[in-house]
């Protein structure tokens, strides 16, 4: 068996290992980066960017079909051809992974397409395609191994009429009828843009609100629409398991609670209840590294309970967020190479691709209040921005929570027009501990959807200019 040495192994390609190889590269550590699929991982490969690439494709339709009229633009002949939107996001995601593959040659990471197994606290085997290897290192392994789609062994994934969130931003026909099981947050993305290219949707969500944990002011606007779209939302509700039915659609069997059961046809079904992380079968147990259903906990600094050994991104818990994954992969990158760094943010803000979408930074309204926390809320609608009308855009509002003794900004929560962009501006505060004064007297460029931050800010303080202070 081939063995060589290297000062860093990153297990798994993905948001976290790669930005983690790219820095360590640019920090002149000798970096291998193992990944067994494909450079980019889910994110870049099934997950955020291609659903993005669907999205703006369903909502570009959209706005021409149903809105594009009101603003005195018509068009003739309107078609979504499916194949030649799937060969447009495919060429997306071959620019991302090749562009990832670039920077590693760049910064002297070298890439290895296999199977990583770690074998000791300072050993790791990687099966190619052309044999295995031992790979000695001396410095750390990073494991970035991320997560899996949760299957539901009564919609055991086909590929073709029960289908997971891979398949889904894959699809080359939109399907007549889509039943979409868990209103969490790939259920609703993905929901908003097949709804969008005229699929009949229901979604089934096993608690008594879509997006847990989100906002629920924030959630009912989406909900609105979806439901006013034709959506039907079933909530507290399981699905159980499906027959086929003659005519090659689905029944769909339901348990309602209280004894309650009831049926619904589809012609595919989408199971989207969440991921599972990826931190068994690495070998790690194996060596006394500690993996707790699937996730391996890692302290402030990415460190396991084993020394030389770190762990980033989903398989680490919760927010499982590409963004989440990288600044952590930043952060090992600089302790292993000897600098001080820490996870030490404020908040890790969350965008959700819905129609219209969902921003948040920080604590809720109610997380706040469960903290004892007396709060101050703003708020401003965008149907009080002149940008957002020019865009044809006015549902939904910025909110904003702070702590009514000092004004300290807790939270941020966006719900609207280009709220995924917006937000940012609601992360750089918390950070910066701003208070609502320092947001609200920043001078924001008009005309700007930017303006309702500042506006919300004015609003908690009893002044904002284009509302009635209430
Ligand atoms: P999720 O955890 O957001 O939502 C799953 C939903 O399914 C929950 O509402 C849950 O109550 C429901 N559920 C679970 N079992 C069920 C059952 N048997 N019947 C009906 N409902 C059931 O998980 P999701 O949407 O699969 O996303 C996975 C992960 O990916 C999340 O952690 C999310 O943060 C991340 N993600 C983030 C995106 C973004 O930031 N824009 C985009 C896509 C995914």
């Amino acid at each position: 068996m081939a063995k060589r040495t290297c000062d860093v192994v990153v297990i798994g390609g993905g948001p976290g290992g790669y930005v983690c190889s790219i820095r360590l590269g640019q920090l002149k550590q000798k970096v291998i980066c193992v990944e067994k699929e494909e450079v980019g991982g889910v994110c870049l490969n099934w997950g955020c960017v291609p659903s993005k690439a669907l999205i703006s494709a369903s909502h570009t339709y959209e706005k021409v079909k149903d809105h594009g009229a009101g603003m005195g633009v018509f068009a003739e002949g309107l078609r979504v051809d499916s194949d030649k939107m799937q060969d447009w996001k495919n060429g997306i995601v071959k620019k991302l992974t090749t562009g990832v593959r670039g920077l590693f040659r760049g910064n002297g990471v070298e890439l290895v397409m296999g199977n990583a197994r770690v074998t000791g606290p300072r050993t790791v085997e990687v099966t190619t395609k052309d044999g295995t290897e031992t790979i000695e290192v001396t410095k750390a392994i990073v494991v970035a191994t991320g997560s899996s789609t949760i299957e539901i062994p009564s919609f055991k994934f086909d590929g073709k009429q029960i289908i997971g969130a891979k398949e889904a931003v894959s699809l080359r026909q939109v399907p007549k009828r889509l039943l979409i099981i868990g209103g969490g947050v790939i259920g609703l993305e993905l929901g908003c843009v097949y709804q969008k290219f005229g699929a009949e949707l229901t979604v089934v969500e096993a608690t008594p609100g879509l997006l847990p944990g989100v906002d629920p002011e924030c959630t009912a606007v989406v909900e609105k629409r979806l439901v006013k779209k034709g959506a039907k939302i079933i909530k507290s509700a399981m699905a159980k398991g499906y027959e086929k039915n003659a005519d090659g659609s689905l029944g769909v069997k339901l348990d309602l609670g209280d004894g309650k059961e009831d049926t619904v046809a589809t012609d595919m079904v989408l199971v989207a209840v969440g991921m599972r992380p990826n931190g068994a079968g690495v070998g790690l147990e194996e060596i006394g590294v500690k993996v707790e259903r699937g996730f391996v906990p890692a302290d402030h600094f990415g460190r396991t309970n084993v020394d030389g050994i770190y762990a980033i991104g989903d398989v680490t818990g919760q927010p499982m967020l590409a963004h989440k994954a990288s600044k952590e992969g930043e952060v090992v990158a600089e302790i292993i190479a000897g600098h001080k760094a820490a996870k030490d943010w404020v908040s890790i803000p969350a965008a959700i691709f819905t129609d219209p979408e969902i921003a948040v930074a920080g604590l809720t309204e109610a997380q706040a209040k469960d903290k004892g926390i007396d709060v101050r809320v703003g708020k401003f609608p965008f149907s009080a921005l002149g940008r957002a009308m020019a865009v044809n855009e006015t549902e939904g509002f910025f909110k904003v929570v702070a702590d009514k003794k000092t004004n300290e900004l807790l939270g941020v929560h966006i719900v609207g027009p280009e709220a995924s962009d917006l937000i940012s501006e609601g992360a750089l505060a918390l950070e910066m501990h701003a208070f609502l004064e320092d947001v609200g007297m920043t001078i924001h460029p008009h005309p700007t959807l930017g303006e309702g931050m500042m506006e919300a800010c004015m609003n908690g303080l009893g002044h904002a200019i284009h509302i009635l202070n209430r």
